[in-house]
């Protein structure tokens, strides 16, 4: 039995923690929870019987397996050291946070030097599969358009729009690299993309304000020796509306797979 804290609370710490108890109970046990609002924390840890935490020194301290992060990109940024430190693997969902090469490289020291690794969930898209392959192969190239509608996008500097918009249009277009600075709370995919193929200064990103879109949808394309690739994904919005549910299970079918004898994919 491995044990799981979370590091921050909200929409989708609340849906993984379900996942965990109903499902995958006979392999994990939540122990602690840490929400800077400590309301949240309260809320989560009696859903779970476990401790609540303000302090992520303190959680720490109760020596967890496994921390799932949840909370944003800065706080990831702020304690990935010491989580991987204090002897637990890291399954981070603010992945924007790896498009500073620096963040990255100290990341992967860190997790060697602590023989710990870091889990990097496929979050709200997929075909990590086809990417790994197709890098392999050689020449890839590879894009992501992401569709949303504008009530999804006002939690970004850069969108001058407002969620009664009636018009479709383009609003970003550059690299992934690119996208932190005016998009940071909708780059996830787009540094996922990049980290797992070109770089995130190499995938192309272009970001749409799509009036009346029920789902958040992505569209990834891979050019390459290996062919042509272009994956789909319309994922439902959770209560966060710049989360997708999506990203939660798939922090679910990870836990899952890690306890599996089997691995596919
Ligand atoms: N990888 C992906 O594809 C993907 C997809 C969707 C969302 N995400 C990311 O997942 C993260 C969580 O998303 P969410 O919808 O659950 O967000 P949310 O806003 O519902 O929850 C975030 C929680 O983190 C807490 N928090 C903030 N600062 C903290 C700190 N210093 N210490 C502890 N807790 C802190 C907040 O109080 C909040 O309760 C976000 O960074 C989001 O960008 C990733």
């Amino acid at each position: 039995m491995k044990t799981i804290a979370f590091l921050g609370c909200g929409t989708l710490a609340a849906i993984i923690a379900e996942g965990i108890k109903n499902d995958l109970s006979g392999h994990y046990s939540i122990t602690a929870v840490c929400d800077i609002r400590e309301e949240a924390a309260k809320k989560l840890a009696a859903e779970c019987g476990c401790q609540p935490f303000t302090d992520i020194e303190e959680m720490l301290k109760t020596g967890p397996d496994m921390v799932v992060e949840a909370a944003a990109g800065s706080v990831l940024k702020e304690n990935a050291a010491a989580i991987l430190k204090s002897g637990a693997d890291l399954v981070p969902l603010s992945v924007g946070a790896f498009a500073d090469p620096g963040f990255y490289g100290e990341l992967s020291s860190l997790a060697e030097e602590n023989g710990r690794t870091v889990h990097v969930p496929s979050g709200a898209i997929g075909g990590f599969d086809l990417m790994g392959a197709g890098m392999a192969a050689g020449c890839l190239s590879a894009s992501v358009v992401t569709e949303k509608p504008p009530k999804a996008l006002m939690n970004s500097p850069w969108f001058k729009g407002s969620p009664d918009d009636t018009e479709e249009r383009e609003v970003f277009s550059g690299t992934a690299l690119e996208a932190i600075e005016k998009f940071p709370k909708n780059v996830n995919v787009a540094v996922a993309l990049g980290i797992a193929t070109v770089g995130p200064d190499r995938a192309r990103v272009s970001i749409r304000s799509v009036p009346g879109l029920p789902r958040n949808r992505h569209t990834i394309t891979l050019d390459g020796n290996f062919g042509h690739a272009a994956v789909t994904i319309e994922a439902a919005p959770s209560s966060n509306p710049s989360s997708s549910s999506l990203a939660a299970y798939s922090v679910l079918a990870l836990l899952k797979k890690l306890a599996s004898p089997i691995q596919i994919g």
